[in-house]
């Protein structure tokens, strides 16, 4: 098979495409479909296959028995989120699905929106005319509060957020330079492995104290643990979870939904700061649906601007830019056989980015979403920043829900000024985490709407 297949070009020795990619994904990512739907890649120690196509993606995300959760990524992510929902193999995935899918249900979100308001509002009135505004770290801290007040309906005290901001960063990235290193050099004590072993020791301990402190109470108090605690699997003797299968299902949940989440909003406010018109239209729906002040929002569906600029960010800047699978047998892509045992990568980026699947991929443009149904659905076909098939994000809804609400939440209140013209460099971490990113907020004047827009019609 690898002799019809390219490589892709710039691949040094030991270290292969790792510095190309450090250097600059976002381009070298985009580059791939020049080589073919399929490209070897190196990166370190290991080579995989990347699928550049939405119908190849599709393909490997849809058959999650032959392209199982594996590889260099996922084989680090299991040392931390152990067998939860996001890294257990295919064999347990679909009893772990089915206990934790009722956590999800649509119907469980509209509970979650006074908490995702308040915790928006909480920032806003934090920032100060004039100061930049450090925004993702910002994100980090709201969307970290939001999960622990959604599933633990408590205000998290400062040092499991402290933990849970600071550690899980360094778990991140660790999980990515560990990826690129051999195997004998991620077990050696270096600054960089202790640090990344401690970072998981503390974020695993502040887990475990959570849920045995929630077990311990034992009430029904509707929010995310209660429905993970009270689940139950009719196909295998109504069992639910365990204490640790729970453990490791809160640390999947914290460490999926924070970073991804922070990702979307930092990315999106630096979008909105570079165009204008569309802070306009932004703050113009904020100000009729959302209110300056007030802590309610009747209905989120109404935010139908921030919806579409959220699903743009995460179509230009998907969080998860690129994730693995190794096959589990040999099989047949795109024409080719593919060996039992290949890493293979499918790329959000890459797809959501190739020409021919959206006009203008590269220019920022929410408008085309506008004819989505309204809600928090993320839209079918080349979208696949939530991944797709049996293994295809359960937070999905969670994530546009809140992403919009605390967007409009900002909108009302500030509007934020760019400091630079360039366009802040992705993070070499597991997401595409814009780093260094700091906005002017400026306070709005008072704008009346008449509070009268058109139906939402869900
Ligand atoms: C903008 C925010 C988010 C994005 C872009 C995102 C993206 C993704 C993607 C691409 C996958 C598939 C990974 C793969 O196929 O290898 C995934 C899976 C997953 N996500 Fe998210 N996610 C987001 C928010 C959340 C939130 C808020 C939660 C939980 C509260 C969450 C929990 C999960 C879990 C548990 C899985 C594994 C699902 C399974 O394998 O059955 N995510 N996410």
């Amino acid at each position: 098979m690898g002799s019809t297949l390219a490589t892709a070009p710039g691949s040094l020795p030991w270290v292969g495409h790792a510095v190309a990619i450090v250097r600059d994904r976002f381009r070298f990512l985009r580059s791939l479909p020049d080589h073919g739907d399929l490209v070897w890649i190196r990166i370190g120690p290991w080579k995989a296959l990347v699928v550049t196509t939405d119908a190849l993606s599709a393909q490997v995300l849809r058959d999650d028995r032959t392209f199982d959760k594996g590889g260099p990524l996922y084989d680090r992510i299991r040392e931390t989120g152990g067998n939860g929902l996001a890294s257990c193999p295919y064999d347990d995935h679909r009893r772990q699905r089915r206990l934790v899918q009722p956590c999800f249900q649509a119907d469980r979100i509209p509970g979650y929106v006074p908490v995702m308001r308040r915790q928006a509002v909480q920032m806003v009135d934090s920032w100060r005319e004039g100061s930049p505004v450090d925004v993702l770290v910002d994100m980090r801290v709201m969307a970290a509060r939001t999960a622990l007040a959604t599933m633990f309906s408590g205000a998290p005290t400062d040092s499991v957020l402290d933990t849970l901001v600071k550690e899980v960063d360094t778990v991140l990235s660790g999980i990515v330079r560990r990826a690129l290193m051999p195997e004998w050099l991620a077990g050696f004590p270096t600054p960089g492995n202790r640090s990344y072993r401690r970072a998981q020791a503390r974020t695993r301990e502040t887990v475990a104290g959570l849920v045995a402190g929630y077990r311990r109470q034992e009430s029904d108090r509707g929010d995310l643990m209660s429905a993970l605690v009270a689940t139950r699997d009719p196909e295998n003797g109504n069992k639910g979870l365990c204490k640790s299968e729970l453990q490791d299902q809160v640390l999947t949940f914290l460490v999926a939904g924070t970073e991804t989440t922070a990702s979307t909003l930092s990315w999106a406010l630096h979008l909105v700061a570079q165009h204008p018109h569309v802070d306009a239209q932004l703050y113009e729906e904020a100000a009729k649906f959302l209110g300056r002040e007030g802590d309610a929002c009747a209905d989120p569906a109404r935010l139908v601007v921030a919806r579409n600029v959220v699903l743009e960010t995460l179509r230009l800047y998907p969080p998860l830019p690129m994730l693995t699978r190794v096959t589990t047998r040999e099989t047949e892509l795109g024409g080719h056989t593919v060996p039992q045992g290949t890493t293979v990568i499918f790329s959000p980026y890459t797809v959501q980015h190739r020409p021919g699947l959206y006009a203008d991929p590269e220019a920022f443009l929410p408008e085309r979403w506008a004819d989505c149904a309204p809600g928090f659905r993320p839209p079918r076909g080349p979208f696949v920043a939530f991944g797709g098939g049996a293994r295809k994000c359960i937070g999905d809804t969670f994530a546009l829900t809140h992403a919009t609400l605390a967007l409009s939440s900002i909108a009302a209140r500030w509007r934020l000024h760019a400091l630079t013209d360039r366009t802040p460099k992705p993070a070499t971490s597991m997401t595409m985490s814009p780093s260094r990113l700091r906005l002017l907020p400026e306070k709005r004047h008072p704008l009346t709407v008449p509070v009268h827009g058109p139906p939402a019609g869900r």
